[in-house]
């Protein structure tokens, strides 16, 4: 059955997922606030990414740079020369398009993205395309519109003080390659991977946390020898998806991969793949892997001045590393697992219910503790708090167990303790679990070691 997204947004903010930002001042457009389980759920796709990635991948290490870099780092990186989309307005009703969304939408075999603005103001004429809003045919020309925030480092506010937030954290990469290089002594083939804030002021954002103008990024640049006949964009292209298969459990069948054509490539790119997953509103791109040659650190050999290129310890050759990016959004990774993981489920003629079938290293609790009756609080507490010590976990005594259950379910919680009648007679407790149902009736002292065993299995 199609997944249904108003449903979804609804019960990811009614459970404490995400809510609108500003809510209570009416809401800022598309920004969105990560609740208590959402924030836990983020936190720990990223520490999944992080893992995978960085901590226990035998070529790579991880950075943290700033937000705010020295502006001749978008002039290298050529995203103040292109950065940019072709706006075109409205007269009549005021609303704003990028223009050759506008065309695609009507035309949906059309590649507007490589026309020229001449070419998309032609089109959209000769095709008597309406506006989507008030169905006039009354715009503007096309204006490039520049998708780097902008602000002012320092008290006065002119050109010279005019600085950018990053629209993606590759570049805090390459501009530091060289002293991440040199300090750990790493040598080629090797990855740099970082996780952080990205600001892009989308023309069109929307669709939930899909496109946001505030938004973070798991980025890997992975630096090679020009000479190195292995295929290493394959290589990563193989992790990423053994990540979304393995590690997250998204279904393949809801996602493709799909590679640009050649006249939809970034300046910076000569390859690139998509991974494009089936959201409710349609297949979007999910992960990008892209070929950037050696693009990005001659640039900043080149503006910076800087020499950037490696010396090979093995044939004493000097050149400067190609490098393979996979690059994905938190957001949209977390929106497109909620998607794959949110059921609606008939227990019987009567009864349904909703569940995030969550894989168990991401569920933002692994286990509640649910005593039967209110006479089992203390004990139940204190089994609370010692496994604490060792697990996400919680406690919930209020309504009955069916609906407490439910409650559980409704946020992915894999495992629920149920404190009984006979706990305190035969130190044991039941333990179900969210998917299948099945309740094990296990000793106590041995709880730890079931939680464990399910979570390394
Ligand atoms: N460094 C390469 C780069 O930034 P991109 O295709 O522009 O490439 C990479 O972005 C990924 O970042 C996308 O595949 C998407 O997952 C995420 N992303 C990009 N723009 C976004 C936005 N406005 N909101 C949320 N996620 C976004």
């Amino acid at each position: 059955m199609a997944l249904d997204f108003e449903k979804l947004i609804a019960h990811l903010k009614a459970q404490g997922f995400i809510f609108q930002g500003s809510e209570i001042y009416g809401g800022l457009a598309n920004s969105w606030d990560y609740g208590p389980l959402g924030a836990e759920l983020k936190y720990k796709l990223k520490n999944q990414w992080w893992n995978f990635f960085v901590r226990r991948n035998k070529y790579n290490i991880g950075i943290d740079t700033s937000i705010i870099l020295n502006t001749n780092v978008w002039k290298a990186s050529g995203h103040l020369g292109n950065f940019n989309d072709p706006l075109i307005d409205c007269k009549n009703c005021k609303s704003r398009f990028r223009a050759d969304k506008l065309i695609e939408e009507k035309f949906p075999n059309v590649n507007a993205g490589t026309f020229s603005n001449e070419e998309l103001e032609n089109y959209i004429k000769k095709n008597n395309i309406k506006c989507p809003k008030c169905n006039e045919i009354t715009f503007t020309n096309i204006r490039q519109f520049d998708l780097m925030f902008k602000t002012f480092q320092g008290p006065i506010e002119d050109d010279t003080a005019k600085v950018y937030l990053r629209p993606e954290t590759a570049q805090g990469i390459f501009v530091q390659y060289k002293n991440t290089q040199r300090s750990l002594r790493k040598k080629l083939p090797f990855g740099v991977g970082q996780i952080g804030k990205s600001f892009r002021n989308e023309i069109t954002p929307g669709n939930f946390i899909f496109r946001t103008r505030e938004f973070e990024q798991m980025e890997l640049e992975f630096f090679f020898s020009p000479n190195d006949k292995y295929n290493w964009f394959d290589h990563w292209l193989n992790e990423v998806n053994e990540f979304l298969m393995n590690e997250l459990k998204i279904n393949k069948n809801n996602y493709v991969i799909r590679e640009h054509d050649k006249d939809e490539l970034s300046h910076y790119s000569n390859k690139t793949v998509d991974i494009e997953y089936n959201f409710p509103f349609g297949r979007g791109e999910l992960w990008g892997i892209a070929h950037r040659s050696n693009f990005d650190l001659s640039q900043h050999q080149k503006f910076s001045g800087e020499d950037l290129s490696y010396l090979d310890p093995e044939t004493n050759e000097k050149y400067i590393p190609n490098v393979i990016e996979p690059s994905v959004g938190v957001e949209r990774l977390m929106l497109a697992l909620l998607c794959d993981v949110f059921y609606e489920e008939k227990i019987n003629e009567n009864d349904t219910r909703t569940i995030l079938k969550l894989p168990i290293k991401l569920a933002p609790f692994l286990v509640a503790v649910l005593p039967l009756q209110k006479k089992q609080s203390s004990f139940s507490i204190n089994l609370f708090e010692n496994l604490l010590k060792n697990f996400d976990a919680t406690y919930d005594e209020t309504g009955n167990i069916g609906k407490r259950y439910r409650r559980q379910d409704a946020i992915g919680t894999p495992f629920c303790i149920t404190v009984d009648f006979d706990t305190e007679l035969d130190n044991s407790v039941t333990i179900r679990d969210r998917d299948t149902m099945n309740q094990d009736r296990v000793a106590i002292k041995d709880i730890n070691l079931y939680l464990y065993n399910k979570i390394n299995n």
